[in-house]
């Protein structure tokens, strides 16, 4: 018998194109079975927050508003704000909450890190979980797609489109830094549509002077201008990791390595000048696209069909052209998917003539 009747729905982690998509189809197949919707604020923390920070939705909230189709979150996220107490006070903190707002089950869009830890405070709480996989990194394991990867390369596509032209003008050679954390999805994916002429991921190993090797390849052929993509994720030629900023636990949040290669490059070569654009926030906050609705679409009705059947702990997947779902442990026990360096995509950018690093051929 299906006894669920009031689910939460929360963001958690980088915000991304496509949430607020998400949380519609949601509200709209779960008011459908007569369930009520409790909207979280700010991710876990509207749970774990006195007073506990949350909204009654309902379709009214999204069917005359602009809301569904932006990018944003209409409730708020957190991207590692979970300072370092205990897993267990946590836990017992959400699951007072869940308790007294009476939900039968929490929908949590989060990447791999939000199914790690609201996995872990749903579990030891005993309350039931579904997942439903965002993020512009796509490293969320076993869905090939995660809600808002694909507007965030659209966004990043656009930038390289827009860095030729001027790249073009003044004969340099521009580098583009795009966000991914350790995976290189999206500086590949945005560096094949972009047709730039290098691209740098953190799984590739690389050396300066093979993209000097690259720009005086595209000089020789007579062409005086190029463009080079390199996700921060990569690390200098030392081995070393560059950090912008740390987040609100004192991890490091990745920046800086665009300029890094600037700089070697215009220590060791000087027939193309550099310069560096770091594409930062907007990468997260770009028109959703088809694709990102259809999933976000998909993703939503599926997250509230395995309710209905009284089915939890899992997280909805697209594989293989499908819509799926696999449970959270499986999820967590995978980790972080990283680039493929044997994908097509990969293989792709090596046949046409991008210097994607120092790859056996
Ligand atoms: O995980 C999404 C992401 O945008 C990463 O690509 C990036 O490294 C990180 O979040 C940035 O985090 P913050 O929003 O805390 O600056």
């Amino acid at each position: 018998m299906n006894k669920t009747k009031r689910i939460g729905i929360l963001t958690s982690g980088g915000d991304c194109a496509g949430l607020n998509a998400v949380i519609r189809a949601v509200v709209n197949s779960a008011s459908r079975l007569g369930w009520e919707i409790y909207g979280i604020h700010n991710g876990t923390e509207g749970l774990t927050n006195d007073p506990l920070e949350y909204e009654v939705l309902t379709v009214q909230n999204f069917s005359d508003t602009p809301w569904p189709r932006l990018s944003g979150s209409y409730l708020g996220s957190l991207n590692k704000g979970v300072k370092m107490e205990s897993l267990g006070e946590m836990s017992k903190r959400f699951g007072e909450g869940v308790k007294k707002l009476g939900l039968d089950a929490v929908i949590v869009v989060g990447g791999d890190g939000s199914m790690n830890i609201t996995g872990n405070y749903c579990k030891g709480a005993g309350v039931k979980m579904i997942g439903i996989p965002k993020t512009i990194d796509n490293d969320t394991p076993i869905t090939e797609f995660s809600v808002g990867f694909n507007s965030a390369c659209q966004v990043c596509t656009n930038a390289i489109d827009s860095l030729e032209l001027t790249a073009r003008s003044h004969h340099r050679a521009l580098i583009l830094e795009v966000m991914g954390r350790d995976a290189g999805h999206l500086a590949m994916q945005s560096a094949l549509a972009g047709q730039a002429d290098v691209c740098l991921v953190p799984e590739i190993p690389y050396k300066i002077d093979g993209v000097i090797n690259k720009l005086k390849e595209i000089k020789a052929s007579g062409r005086d201008h190029a463009i080079i993509v390199v996700s921060e994720g990569i690390k200098t030629e030392d081995g070393q990791h560059l950090s912008a900023a740390k987040n609100l636990i004192g991890e490091a949040v990745y920046g800086g390595v665009g300029q890094y290669l600037s700089a070697e490059i215009n220590n060791r070569y000087h027939d193309f000048q550099t310069r560096v654009t770091t594409l930062g926030h907007v990468q997260r906050s770009g028109t959703p696209s088809c694709f990102d609705r259809m999933l976000a679409a998909m993703f939503g009705a599926k997250a509230v069909e395995l309710l209905a059947k009284d089915q939890t702990d899992m997280m909805v997947v697209w594989k293989n052209g499908k819509v799926g779902a696999y449970s959270i442990d499986e999820v967590v026990k995978e980790g972080t998917t990283l680039l493929d360096t044997n994908s097509d995509s990969v293989k792709a950018a090596a046949a046409i003539g991008m210097y994607i690093g120092e790859i056996e051929k």
